[in-house]
């Protein structure tokens, strides 16, 4: 029989399971109309309503419950989705929601927040073409998922987890830390993973891994209402086993103003399409990088231990914050520390004033870095000794939210709780 600690295992596992699909689970361009009755419950809507995972939906937060609902209704059409809330109990709740059934468009679906857990109340809703009860207090990821399970289409794919880098100033190694840990993933995890760079013309992408494109994401942005599963195919240059890239031919042939509905569509489709999807992304502050950064499930902030970078990081992670309420703070990596002759801010000043620790301090070495960058290969595959290349594992580990290598080595050893109770006398 499972004791208590595996059952408890399975419970976080299945917990996990259920946030990683809810992460990847952005809502539709839906309107939304909300009538609750109390301040506590229009609070967590409103922190819905600012959560990314909405950000294309329309969401009006009134107060009044139903009654205000049926009075509204009466005269106006009714959005995809209407969120009621009501104290009442069974039988003049339902009689309510007749009321208000009678100006309702077939195609809008209602969530209903009770206040009372009542088993015979829930099937008579559902029996009323009621899509959700949900019952008070409620919580933001409740509801986003109960809004989720609705507007996901029946049978979809499961999608893919995005990770966005950016460095809080030019130059500062953010593409190389992106290409290094979206390398790494591929390898640890064994699944498909794609970087897709956003720097056109001049990234790196390419040149990192040693590949020369003649066509690529250009192809993509400038012309998304042909983007299918098929052009994406054709896109992608393989690099490994379970790594591409989606990267573009360095000329300048063309200029290049990037659209953020296009952006857009290239990122659905890598995420409809590919489990793990690393965005490359250049040092540039415009509306589709913006859209970029606040949409992908983890962000990783690059610095060098200067000044501007500080001051551009705290900017930086303030914003996305302010706009990820229910979200991971970014990931903080200090890069190139301990350059000879420079002065530095001290990595623990740094991660005061910016309130975040740091996930990696990886050390300026310009040798490993430098054959990396000429060879087209990763720091692990001509370096493998450098202490990057494990930092660079570590970090893959911690945005896929794996195990870190020493439980993983920890847990595959036979000896373990032997030696774990010896350890204990
Ligand atoms: N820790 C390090 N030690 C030494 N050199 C490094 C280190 N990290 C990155 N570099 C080097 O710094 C240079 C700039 O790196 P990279 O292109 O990744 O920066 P970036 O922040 O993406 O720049 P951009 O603003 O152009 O996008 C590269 O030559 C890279 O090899
Ligand atoms: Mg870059």
């Amino acid at each position: 029989m499972a004791d208590a600690a595996e059952i408890k295992n399975a419970e976080e596992q299945e917990a996990h399971q259920k946030n990683q699909e809810l992460k990847a689970r952005p809502i539709p361009r839906i309107t939304i109309q909300c009538f609750c009755e109390n301040e506590a419950s229009a609070g967590v809507l409103q922190t819905v309503s600012e959560d990314r995972r909405l950000m294309k939906t329309h969401v009006n937060i009134q107060s009044g419950g139903i009654e205000a609902a049926i009075a509204y209704f009466a005269n106006s059409p009714t959005p995809n989705l209407i969120i009621l809330e009501s104290s009442k109990t069974r039988d003049a709740m339902l009689a309510d929601l007749d009321k208000l059934a009678e100006s309702c468009d077939p195609g809008t679906k209602v969530i209903v927040i009770g206040h009372y857990n009542d088993v015979l109340l829930y099937r008579e809703l559902l029996e009323r073409g009621v899509s959700e009860y949900v019952v008070a207090p409620i919580e933001p990821v409740q509801v986003m998922e109960a809004i989720s399970n609705l507007f996901s289409e029946p049978g979809a794919k499961p999608v893919g987890q995005s990770v966005a880098f950016i460095g809080a100033k030019g130059g500062i190694g953010s593409s190389t830390i992106c290409h290094n840990v979206g390398w790494a993933m591929s390898e640890i995890l064994k699944s498909e993973v794609v970087i897709t760079h956003f720097h056109l013309p001049f990234g790196t992408l390419g040149l990192d891994f040693n590949q020369d494109p003649i066509r690529g994401i250009a192809d993509a942005l400038f012309a998304p209402e042909r983007l299918d599963e098929v052009l994406l195919d054709r896109l992608l240059v393989k690099c490994s086993e379970h790594l591409s890239i989606l990267t573009s031919p360095g000329t300048l042939e063309r200029e290049y103003d990037l659209g953020e509905d296009a952006c857009e569509k290239v990122l659905e489709i890598i995420r409809m399409n590919i489990p793990y999807s690393v965005i490359d992304l250049p040092h540039v502050w415009t509306k589709w990088s913006k859209m970029m950064i606040l949409q992908a499930d983890e962000i990783v902030v690059t610095c060098a231990p200067d000044l501007a970078n500080l001051r551009n990081a705290k900017n930086l992670i303030d914003l996305i914050r302010g706009y990820r309420k229910n979200d991971n703070p970014p990931y903080l990596v200090l890069n190139q520390v301990g350059m000879p002759k420079r002065p530095e801010i001290s990595v623990k000043d740094f991660a005061e004033a910016i309130e975040i620790e740091p996930s990696a301090v990886i050390q300026f070495d310009p040798e490993s870095f430098g054959m990396a960058a000429n060879n087209g290969q990763m720091i692990e595959e001509t370096n493998n000794k450098a202490k990057s290349a494990a930092q660079f594992k570590e970090l893959a580990r911690m945005l896929t939210h794996q195990n870190t290598e020493a439980e993983e080595s920890s847990k595959g050893s036979l000896l373990s709780p032997l030696l774990g109770r010896l350890g204990k006398k």
